[in-house]
C-alpha cells in the first residue's frame, strides 16, 4: 500500500489525516509536525519555501510515494517550487479548498478564514478568479486560533470570543461559504458553525484534497489487504505533547510512535 508523508506547522495536518484514515485506511502515513517553529503563519515566504522544502525532502528519503503539503501557508507559497523539484506528486490544499467552495456556493460570496501568510499571498483569490470570476472572495486572517488548537484549547470562552470577532466582518459580508483555509480550524467547525448558524456552510479542504490523493495513488487495495496502514508522527517539539493533544483532537484514533526530529 501507498505510503503517503504529510506535513504541516503543527497539529493541523491530522485534519487531513483524519480525511486519510477515513478514505484510505490501507495507506501508511508518515507525518511531520514542526511544532518547535509552529506557527509558521506569520513566517516570511522565503522561510516557508525552505521549510516546506527540507520537510518534502526528508519524508521522501523516509519513503513518502506521494507528499500532500497540509497547510495552507507552505501550499500557499511553496507548491508549485515543490512539485517542480521532486518526482514524487505533491498534493497541495489551496486549490480543492476552492473546488470545494465553488461546488458549495449558491450566492458567490465566499469567505476565507486563513493565516495572515495565506490571506497575504492572495492565492485563493487568484484561483477564485481563474475558476469563477463572478465570485467574490472576502477574506480574514485569523492569527490568535493557531497558538490556542495547538495548546488543545478548541472550544473556550475565549476561542468563542476571538472567533465572533473574526467572522463578523464575513457575516456582515453576507457570505454563504466559510473557507476553513488553515488546517487547524476544522477542529474549531463546532463553534463556528455555532456562530455563523445554519445559512453559512463550512468547507473543509481536507475532503478533497484527500480525493485527489486518490486519484494518484496506484490502486487503493494495492495488496489485496484490508489491514489498516501504519502511521508515524515526527516532530520538532514535544512529541508527548503532540500526542496528548493529538488523541484529545482526534477522539477514536491513537496519536502514539511520535518521535522527536528537527529537520533543517
Ligand atoms: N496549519 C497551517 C495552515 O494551514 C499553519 C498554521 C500556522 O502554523 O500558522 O496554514
Amino acid at each position: 500500500m501507498v505510503v503517503v508523508g504529510l506535513f504541516d506547522s503543527g497539529v493541523g495536518g491530522l485534519t487531513v489525516a483524519r480525511q486519510v484514515f477515513q478514505q484510505l485506511p490501507a495507506a501508511h502515513i508518515i507525518y511531520y509536525g514542526d511544532t518547535a517553529r509552529v506557527p509558521y503563519g506569520g513566517k516570511p515566504v522565503e522561510e516557508l519555501v525552505y521549510l516546506a522544502d527540507v520537510i518534502t525532502g526528508f519524508l521522501i528519503e523516509q519513503g513518502a510515494e506521494v507528499v500532500i503539503d497540509a497547510c495552507n501557508s507552505t501550499s500557499a507559497v511553496a507548491l508549485e517550487y515543490l512539485q517542480t523539484k521532486y518526482d514524487v506528486h505533491v498534493i497541495g490544499v489551496i486549490e480543492p479548498g476552492v473546488q470545494a467552495a465553488l461546488n458549495a456556493t449558491k450566492n458567490g460570496k465566499i469567505g476565507l478564514i486563513a493565516t495572515e501568510a495565506t490571506v497575504k499571498s492572495g492565492v485563493h483569490r487568484r484561483k477564485l478568479m481563474e475558476f469563477a470570476p463572478k465570485t467574490t472572495l472576502f477574506a480574514q486572517a485569523c492569527p490568535l486560533f493557531v497558538p490556542l488548537i495547538e495548546a488543545g484549547e478548541i472550544d473556550s470562552p475565549r476561542v468563542k470570543a476571538i472567533a465572533e470577532e473574526y467572522l463578523q466582518p464575513l457575516q456582515e459580508a453576507g457570505i454563504d461559504t466559510l473557507i476553513l483555509g488553515c488546517t487547524h480550524y476544522p477542529f474549531l467547525a463546532p463553534v463556528l458553525a455555532e456562530i455563523l448558524g445554519g445559512e453559512v456552510q463550512l468547507v473543509d479542504p481536507a475532503v478533497e484534497t484527500v480525493h485527489r490523493l486518490l486519484d494518484v495513488v496506484p490502486t487503493p487495495s494495492g495488496d489485496g489487504s484490508n489491514a489498516e496502514g501504519k502511521h508515524l508522527y515526527y516532530v520538532s517539539g514535544d512529541p508527548g505533547q503532540f500526542a496528548k493533544v493529538g488523541s484529545m483532537l482526534l477522539p477514536g484514533y491513537t496519536i502514539d510512535k511520535v518521535e522527536k526530529l528537527v529537520v533543517g
